[in-house]
């Protein structure tokens, strides 16, 4: 057999595997039918999507539209998502600035595609979403993770952050509101990340998929910050905004140039998104923009909720999120390593939570809640979770 190539090889040399086993486990269990597990490790909704989107997917299968759809996205679809950008993050846009992608995901990678060159240098930052690495190497550029400590609420050090500069490097990845750490970057520090963006003329990519879920700090896009909107490419999605993670559909904001590298990308990767998905976004962009608030809202509920059933729990610091759907439990204090601490509270008491581990080193020592689940599963999780603290803290 030929031999597969130096990415393959890289991605599987990625730590962290250690972390994601566990989620990999308890999946597996679940799968068998082991329905008393909680499964708190994965970053989805446990509720469908919206009837009005799922019903306005179905009528455009039934009308017929099974066809080729352009790359980066019907324009209809486009105007609506700059329409919507310009409302619910503050800048005005138009089509030319928008590129539809089937997920975030495939934005970041797209967006690297698009801007990075092979031996270009990326500075991304630790803790980092995980698929970030396999992103930016792909197109042959090597990455520098920037520590982000959990004693400065896990904002960047902005010495820190040029150390990583190097001759090569061309563009900064940063994810605010973020996950898995819940934090969002103030306005303060996107502006500091601009300046040095601006001074060292680097590309920023900039994953924005949860800024519709904030709950105290308002989310800054960089792309507002003068002398960035040529420089920033902004990577939104449907999946957690209007709960919609498996019909994969996201989108880029960039100036037009760069969203006319983009469609090179697409047209030479996916050839363009399902016509029936892309009518189901536009209807909840419309007629059922109102998701957007009631699952920001659910969310916030279940976050006070959840951090309510656990305050009383010995050893464990909580660090209340301001947006998104995860919450940090720091257990340093236990003397515990995350790793082995998943492992046991998934044996023994049947709840699975993804350890810290699973984002970057900064992250030991703390396990990452997700709390897309009911309240009845929150509370039972946070039970169990303080019975098992009570045995072994
Ligand atoms: C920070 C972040 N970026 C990107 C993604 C991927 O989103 P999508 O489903 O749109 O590909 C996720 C999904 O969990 C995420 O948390």
């Amino acid at each position: 057999m030929p031999s597969h190539s130096i990415y393959i090889a890289a991605m599987q040399g990625v730590e962290a595997e250690d972390a994601w086993a566990v989620h990999s486990e308890a999946r597996k269990r679940w799968r068998a039918g082991e329905k008393d597990l909680i499964v708190l490790s994965v970053g989805d909704h446990d509720f469908t999507t919206d009837e009005r989107i799922v019903d306005s997917a179905v009528s455009s299968l039934r009308a017929g539209h099974h066809h080729y759809t352009p790359s980066i996205g019907l324009v209809p679809l486009r105007e609506k998502i700059a329409a919507f950008h310009s409302k619910r993050v503050g800048e005005p846009v138009g089509p030319e600035n928008v590129a539809v992608v089937p997920g975030a995901q495939c934005g970041v990678f797209t967006a690297g595609l698009a801007v990075l060159d092979p031996g270009d240098h990326v500075i991304a930052f630790d803790p980092m979403y995980v698929t970030y690495y396999g992103a930016l190497i792909a197109r042959g550029a090597t990455l520098s993770q920037v520590p982000l400590h959990p004693e400065n609420d896990f904002l960047p050090d902005m010495e820190e952050v040029r150390a990583a500069l190097r001759p090569e490097t061309r563009a900064m990845v940063i994810n605010s509101p973020n996950n898995p750490t819940g934090a969002v970057w103030p306005k303060e520090t996107m502006e500091v990340i601009a300046d040095f963006c601006r001074e060292h003329d680097l590309w920023l990519i900039s994953d924005e998929v949860y800024c519709t879920m904030t709950y105290e700090q308002p989310h800054h896009c960089p792309r507002l910050i003068e002398g960035m909107k040529d420089r920033t490419m902004s990577v939104y999605s449907f999946s957690k905004s209007h709960a919609m993670t498996g019909w994969r559909l996201g989108w880029v904001v960039a100036d037009p140039k760069s969203i006319e590298a983009i469609e090179m990308v697409m047209g030479s990767m996916l050839f363009g998104s399902p016509p029936f998905v892309q009518e189901a976004a536009m209807t909840a962009l419309d007629a059922a923009e109102d998701t957007v608030d009631s699952i920001r809202e659910l969310y916030r509920h279940r976050r006070d909720r959840v951090c309510e059933g656990l305050a009383a729990v010995p050893k464990i610091k909580l660090r209340k999120p301001d947006a998104g759907m995860f919450l940090m439990l720091d257990i340093r204090e236990t003397g515990w390593n995350a790793i082995d601490f998943a492992w046991k509270l998934l044996e023994e008491q049947k709840v699975s939570l993804l350890p810290g581990e699973g984002f970057g080193k900064m992250l030991e020592g703390h396990l990452r809640l997700s709390y897309g689940a009911s309240d009845e599963t929150l509370d039972e999780a946070a039970r169990r979770l303080s019975a098992f603290i009570q045995k072994h803290g």
